[in-house]
């Protein structure tokens, strides 16, 4: 177990008890040459058997010799323009001009745990044996520079993170134009291709689809990952299901520009690839300075999605989440936003955290528009100074008087955003992300600020600070609501303007990390107009996400199942709104809306004073239902049982880790007349364990719930009164099923 290495013939194998990993080092021309990824196969001294060379119409590297093509070769770390013509993972331009290069293999080392990438946020070990680390050196004798090509294989995870280093040992600086986080060649396209993409207010659908010869991606060039496409994909084997089959899964942990892409050759080969994207990315590297890509995280499962989705879990919530937060519970909170959006005071917000304590929530999170003169959304962002017309007791005083009443205090900012009516753009006109003599769009009224400039960060922590510390705040709500147009930064030169977007992210990296430096114990919640900025770079710094701004249940369905693809419960930002819903105007009933959110985070997001005795009292059961069960929801084995996108139902349960107790949400969106037999087959449990499940008065095993499932229609045999005095059906019904061992 661990990183096997044969130094006769330079062969890697990176194994632990369920995956493998083989690439070589190319005898003639020391290049890295990939031999296999997947479902873990004994190790052996030698892989070569598994060189496959044809002669083909092609160009080769070396003279008489017809099998050197790079294009015929599968390969770890591809350039362009040496006899491979496909999609390289790295590009450089060099003091002449030229694009190509030569990275040849120098040496590796291997270490014990896994060492941090500089700047950058990354999955982590907390004791060395967790994983081993192997490091390839390659060097560019004429370029003069080092490529270290880094592998982490976990020891007890299906885990491979990858990321690749660039060098510059000469005197002279180089362009990188292209820099992947990684690259595998897999030998055939038999694969469907899964992504999770949207928009605002649908985020994280998920897409399916047939692999086809040539590219297919999923990117973003907006500044920020985005709302668009997540910065995750999978390819699937046709016969893959949740439950069984072969997934390869991609997940970059990086929240600016990214490209994840598969392209399949004419020979069936599919190249795939992840990393910072290289559409207006440009990098240059000085003599003596080095460039390191964000990680990403490859996943093998041959238990179909679930079993991908559950190692991203328990990776992310353990080893990529940190601090404080990570193995606590998360607060319940109330938010303010669809309760009131700007129009509030503090006697309005008061009476909504007075009633939020009653019912047994625990965190108070005041939204937008505290701040400057903002009523709407067209002004004050950067004047981070309390509205004194709205909170005469300014934010110390409000956080003094809701923690009084027995409840935390939360916060929104929107930190990297500037209005133009504000102190801080009359003061720096010029932090405003623009492009000389270009007139600059706005998002949402509003402009970004350049956070690749040092000084824009510091200064900008500098007024969150000011509020942090006079007040009691236990959470940050980090907003973000537009992306970045005009890129372009009056502090690079003009031939560094392609690292705009890169060190604007290293800033946004940096302010989090200062704030959390300084207030370890606040927990974040990230957002960018919802989950147009749910990834794991974020992640690492913000513990949850609100996952989108649509808190429709029956819209949720879709969300929420969509981000469990990767995002562990715990990560997934979910709140119960009020109806008429304000996204879709539906009206859903308090109980599925709460039967959804409760897979998440867990909160409310409307004007709790305005609600009836009889609906407030469900509340308080819903939290105290919440609170109970709370542990075993956020730490435990999350499945997707019925999906969404496939028909009316849809079901998911959390089976705790020693299989002793689990929970079913299930969601009939649509009531049917006359309608069929409905079995819910369940998934995770032990199958010899007898277990009940509340409301029912029969006990069964759990292979019984897991081959026959749960009979959802009732035995009216005898009781046709019971019948025809059941509730009726109706539109947008959800149940839970608890289950106990007995
Ligand atoms: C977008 C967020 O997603 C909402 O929850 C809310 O915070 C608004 N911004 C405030 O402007």
């Amino acid at each position: 177990m661990g990183i096997e290495i044969n130094k006769d013939t330079n062969e890697f194998h990176l194994f632990n008890q369920n995956i493998s990993y083989i690439f070589r080092v190319l005898e003639k021309s020391n290049q890295l040459e990939h031999l296999y990824y997947g479902k873990r196969i004994n190790h052996r001294k030698s892989f070569t058997h598994l060189i496959e060379r044809e002669i083909r119409p092609s160009c080769n590297m070396f003279e008489h010799d017809h099998t050197s093509s790079l294009e015929h070769i599968r390969q770890e770390y591809p350039s362009y323009g040496t006899t491979d013509f496909r999609y390289p993972a790295h590009g450089i331009t060099n003091n002449i001009g030229s694009h190509i290069t030569n990275f040849q293999y120098a040496g590796y080392e291997i270490s014990k745990g896994k060492p941090p990438i500089n700047q950058l946020p990354a999955t982590y070990v907390e004791n060395e044996n967790e994983a081993e680390t192997l490091e390839v050196t390659l060097v560019d004798d004429v370029l003069k520079s080092k490529l270290i090509l880094s592998y982490t294989i976990y020891t007890n995870r299906n885990v491979i993170t990858r990321n690749a280093k660039f060098m510059n040992e000469g005197e002279e600086a180089f362009y990188i134009d292209n820099a992947m986080s990684t690259s595998v060649d897999l030998p055939d396209d038999q694969f469907e291709m899964i992504h999770l993409n949207g928009a605002w207010a649908r985020e994280s659908h998920v897409h399916t689809q047939k692999l086809f010869t040539g590219v297919q991606s999923v990117y973003s060039s907006r500044g920020a990952s985005g709302h668009v496409h997540n910065p995750f994909f999978a390819l699937k084997r046709f016969n893959t299901t949740e439950h069984h089959g072969e997934t390869y899964g991609f997940s970059l942990v990086y929240s600016g520009n990214f490209l994840g892409q598969a392209e399949v050759d004419s020979y069936g080969v599919t190249r795939m690839m992840m990393g910072i994207n290289p559409f207006q990315f440009r990098w240059k590297l000085n003599p003596r300075e080095s460039f390191q890509t964000p990680e990403c995280v490859m996943v093998y499962s041959d238990q179909g999605l679930n079993g991908m989705s559950q190692t991203y879990h328990e990776l992310y919530r353990n080893r990529l989440v940190r601090g404080y937060w990570r193995d606590k519970n998360r607060p319940i909170l109330i938010n303010n936003w669809e309760a009131t959006y700007f129009d509030f005071n503090e006697e309005k917000v008061l009476n909504i955290a007075k009633t939020a304590k009653d019912l047994g929530i625990e965190l108070f999170v005041l939204d937008d528009g505290w701040f400057g003169k903002r009523n709407d959304d067209t002004s004050s962002l950067g004047d981070w100074f309390e509205d004194k017309d709205k909170l005469p007791n300014g934010i110390e005083g409000l956080s003094e008087k809701v923690e009084e009443l027995g409840i935390n205090f939360g916060l929104w900012f929107e930190p990297e955003m500037i209005s133009k009516d504000t102190k801080l753009f009359k003061e720096h006109p010029d932090w405003l992300i623009a492009t000389p003599d270009r007139q600059v769009s706005h998002g949402r009224n509003q402009f970004v600020l350049d956070f690749s400039r040092e000084e824009v960060v510091e200064h900008i922590f500098g007024l969150m600070d000011n509020i942090i510390k006079k007040s009691k705040i236990s959470y940050i709500k980090w907003d973000m609501n537009r992306n970045i147009t005009e890129a372009y930064s009056t502090s690079l030169s003009k031939d560094q303007q392609g690292e705009f977007f890169h060190r604007y992210i290293l800033g946004v990296y940096k302010l989090y990390e200062k704030l959390i430096e300084k207030y370890p114990k606040i927990l974040f919640e990230s957002c960018a107009g919802g989950g147009g900025r749910f990834d794991p770079g974020l992640l690492y710094y913000a513990p949850q996400t609100w996952t989108s701004d649509d808190t429709d249940a029956v819209e949720r369905l879709k969300i929420q199942y969509g981000h469990s693809m990767v995002y562990p419960l715990k990560s997934i930002g979910s709140h119960v709104s009020a109806i008429p819903n304000h996204q879709v105007g539906r009206m859903t009933p308090i109980e599925t809306r709460a039967n959804v959110a409760y897979f998440g985070t867990f909160g409310y997001e409307l004007d709790i004073t305005k609600l009836t005795d009889e609906e407030k009292q469900k509340v308080k059961n819903q939290v105290t239902f919440f609170k109970e069960k709370r542990e075993l929801i956020q730490h435990g084995d999350f499945y997707r049982l019925l999906n969404p996108f496939e028909g009316n139902e849809t079901s998911w349960i959390v089976v705790s880790e020693d299989q002793q107790e689990a929970i079913v949400g299930y969601y009939k969106v649509l009531a049917k007349p006359n309608d069929k037999y409905y079995r819910l087959k369940l998934t995770g449990l032990d199958p010899n364990q007898l277990y009940t499940i509340k409301g029912m008065n029969t006990t069964h095993y759990g292979d019984e719930l897991m081959n026959i499932g749960i009979i959802l229609n009732e035995d009216y045999t005898d009781r046709a009164e019971d019948y025809w005095n059941k509730e009726q059906p109706h539109d947008y019904d959800s149940k839970l099923f608890i289950l106990k061992a007995k």
